[in-house]
């Protein structure tokens, strides 16, 4: 077993192969020391605005070199221009992730931007909401029987997705080419998956695949701290795992959450995680939830165990949803027709029908061009 992947907390599975073997939990007791970035070189995809455009500013505070990716040109000027005026290390590429050579063309950009002309750190945050799958089933009737069906539109996952993967591509591409051998500092790799990639939104289904599939090809990565080469810098990689965000993504949807008393999480809960990943190089394939905070961003994230010795993330997860940390996610777009929200903590018998009235069919009807 590679020395960077700890041997775990109970049982032994060091014999096992490598989908048994983990690494450890994160302690999010630790103070989160943001000179870390200080010069590092960091590209943000989706970083014009929400989870990337705060993390850019974060990252930017902290001290390092950022690139803006994203097909949002007024937003991701509009950012650059604001933190480069207070004296910090910002640019912006016009990029549409969906073309290789647009995120290409970026990530070269961003090496040439950066002092010590490579990339450090990639956040792949650019992103779209999904498509109801009952929404246009209903529309389909016996007066269809002449008429063949329209392809589906897979903007989501060509965005969530697809793209996604180009980012990972291209990160270690140039985490390899641009790296020094016996350098010490990391190169790190950060997805932004969804707690939807553990908790299906019904119907939700392009939204929910990209979600699920950003996780899997975490997974095919994470336990590869030597994938850059013999004597090049370690490699890690770590999945944020948002619950319900209050961004531009879920405008529609926050008055119809919160009539159901859904706690929505700030971008700075998941700005908070996202920081507390980059800054800290032993959190290492590890899956961090964001959940709505307390009293200050980020008190209530925790660390998903998706790994073996935690069922795949099974058993934290479904604590939290009844203990109601991340309650809401399995009720949006239900295809069921009723959801009692009694049926996790026991004391709330409130009965959540699909009745039209802010029923779950609404959350569903304006879920159809949103999600998280
Ligand atoms: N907001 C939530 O509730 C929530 C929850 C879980 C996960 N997420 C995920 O977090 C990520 C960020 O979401 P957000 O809430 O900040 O959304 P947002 O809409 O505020 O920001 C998304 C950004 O991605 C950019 N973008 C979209 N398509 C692009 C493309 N083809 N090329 C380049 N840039 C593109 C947009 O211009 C925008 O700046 C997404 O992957 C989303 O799925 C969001």
């Amino acid at each position: 077993m590679d020395p960077h992947i700890d041997s775990p907390t109970t049982g032994s599975t060091s014999d096992l192969p490598e989908t048994f073997q983990h690494t450890q939990k994160i302690d999010f007791s630790k103070p989160v020391q943001a000179s870390n970035l200080k010069d590092k070189s960091i590209v943000v995809t989706g970083g014009a605005r929400g989870l990337g455009g705060g993390s850019v500013t974060a990252f930017a505070e902290a001290g390092a070199w950022v690139t803006i990716l994203d097909i949002n040109e007024e937003n991701g000027n509009a950012l650059a221009k604001s933190l480069t005026d207070k004296g910090h290390h910002v640019q912006f590429c016009k990029t549409d992730t969906t073309s290789f050579e647009s995120q290409m063309s970026a990530f070269k950009s961003a090496i040439h931007f950066s002092p010590r002309k490579t990339i450090d750190v990639v956040l792949a945050s650019a992103g779209l909401g999904g498509t109801n799958i009952g929404n246009w089933l209903d529309k389909v009737t016996a007066l269809h029987a002449s008429v063949d069906p329209e392809p589906p539109t897979t903007t989501t996952l060509d965005v969530n997705l697809t793209a996604v993967y180009y980012t990972a591509h291209l990160a270690l591409y140039y985490f390899k080419q641009t790296a020094k051998p016996y350098e010490t500092v990391d190169k790190h790799l950060l997805f932004i998956s969804s707690l939807a990639g553990y908790v299906a939104l019904h119907q939700l289904g392009d939204y929910c695949a990209s979600k699920y599939g950003v996780r899997g090809l975490w997974r095919t990565l994470r336990y590869s701290p030597r994938i850059l080469g013999e004597n090049m810098p370690l490699f890690r990689t770590n999945l944020i795992c948002p619950t319900f965000i209050k961004t531009d993504m879920t405008t529609t949807i926050v008055e119809a959450l919160g009539g159901y008393g859904i706690a929505m999480g700030e971008v700075e809960d998941v700005v908070a995680g996202i920081m507390r990943a980059s800054c800290d190089d032993s959190i290492r394939g590890r899956a961090i939830a964001i959940a709505a905070r307390d009293k200050v961003p980020g008190d209530k994230n925790f660390d998903i165990c998706d790994d073996w010795e935690g069922l795949d993330g099974g058993r934290e997860v479904l604590g939290k949803v009844r203990d109601s940390t991340i309650w809401g996610l399995e009720i949006v777009g239900n295809e069921a027709g009723q959801v009692r929200k009694d049926k996790y903590d026991g004391h709330v018998s409130e009965l959540l029908t699909r009745d039209g009235k802010g029923g779950v069919a609404e959350v569903e009807q304006q879920e159809s061009d949103t999600g998280v």
